[in-house]
């Protein structure tokens, strides 16, 4: 047994694997659940009490063999696999950055889901406008200061083309369009002549909303965005609407919602009201109705706009909105979301 055992040590020893199937061969011939070794452990138990020591060293020793043969074959033949190609395949891939969404795009999403949720559709107009959609249709007065060159980035001043300042535009488009019952918000970028600070900025978001039919009442638009407050901040957000003006809305309100910063009690944030404004809202005013030939007699509704950074701030707690336009990573990585 000894002999055959040597022999096949010096077999093991002189054994050279050209490709990774020889090699895969050669282990099944040693260490296969048929192979050598298992037979020669077979075999031991018939080998005499005075040989076991002996014989017992040599098969461990051709045992450690064929596996440290395996083991250094397998290594260059995986290394050759390198070097051929230039590329490690066994290496682990690199993990895909994934980008973010920015915060405008969240909230603005967010609010459309809300809405979306009650049967609002999405409606959008154009950022360049005339004076008709932006102010004249929406009952501004012709001397209104809102129309003034300090507010108004003027394009063509002839012809009153301009950027649009507020998204209550796409609200004319829409009821000159269609014919009521109408339910829609109207997301998009809106434009001011303003220093930029961290409290203003030229460029901002908003969302209008209107819904015209028979019948709607002050109560349907409490209702309508009291849902909404409580669906972006919380089932226990509380909201208080203040009588306002504007000229578009008769009565017209703006809503706050109790500071979630500091819970209503008060902090610099909601400067110690424990209220944040968040929107301004109403009952379109007739006249509006009137210029965008729908009855005024038969058609109620209501409107609300809003401004999506100052929710995003609401919500994220942010402090600048100058943050929203530089594109720093730092801070657009702190955004996850699947919305
Ligand atoms: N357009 C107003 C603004 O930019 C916001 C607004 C207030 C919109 C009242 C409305 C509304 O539809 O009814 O400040």
């Amino acid at each position: 047994m000894i002999d055959k055992l040597q022999n096949y040590i010096k077999e093991t020893e002189a054994f050279i694997a050209s490709t990774a199937e020889e090699l895969e061969n050669f282990r099944i011939k040693y260490l296969g659940k048929k192979g050598i070794l298992n037979d020669l452990f077979e075999d031991f138990k018939n080998v005499p009490r005075e040989n076991k020591k002996d014989v017992g060293q040599k098969i461990n020793e051709l045992k450690n063999l064929v596996q440290e043969k395996i083991n250094s074959f397998k290594s260059s033949f995986e290394e050759s696999t390198t070097s051929k190609s230039g590329i490690d395949l066994t290496a682990p891939a690199d993990p895909n950055k994934m980008g973010t969404r920015h915060p405008i795009s969240l909230v603005r999403n967010e609010i459309i889901d809300i809405f979306n949720r009650i049967g609002f559709t999405i409606s959008e107009g154009p950022e360049i406008e005339d004076d008709w959609h932006v102010f004249s249709a929406l009952n501004f007065p012709e001397e209104h200061p809102a129309r003034d060159m300090q507010d108004t980035f003027f394009i063509d001043d002839a012809s009153k083309i301009l950027l649009r300042t507020h998204t209550s535009s796409v609200q004319v488009r829409v009821m000159e369009n269609s014919k009521p019952p109408i339910r829609t918000i109207s997301p998009g970028r809106v434009f001011r002549n303003e220093a930029i600070s961290a409290r203003a900025h030229c460029i901002f978001h908003q969302v209008e909303g209107l819904y015209i039919d028979e019948n709607v009442s002050f109560a349907d638009l409490k209702q309508t965005l009291m849902f909404f407050a409580k669906e972006m901040f919380g089932e226990k957000t509380q909201i208080r609407l203040r009588p306002s003006y504007f000229p578009f809305t008769e009565p017209s309100a703006e809503m706050d919602v109790a500071c979630n910063i500091c819970g209503g009690k008060g902090c610099n944030v909601c400067k110690y009201t424990g209220w944040l404004e968040i929107l301004g809202c109403g009952m379109v005013d007739p006249n509006v109705l009137k210029n965008c030939k729908i009855d005024s007699e038969k058609y109620t509704g209501f409107a609300f706009g809003m401004g999506i950074e100052r929710i995003a701030m609401l919500k994220y707690g942010i402090n600048d909105l100058r943050l929203y336009f530089e594109n720093d990573v730092r801070f657009l990585n702190q955004f996850k979301s699947s919305l």
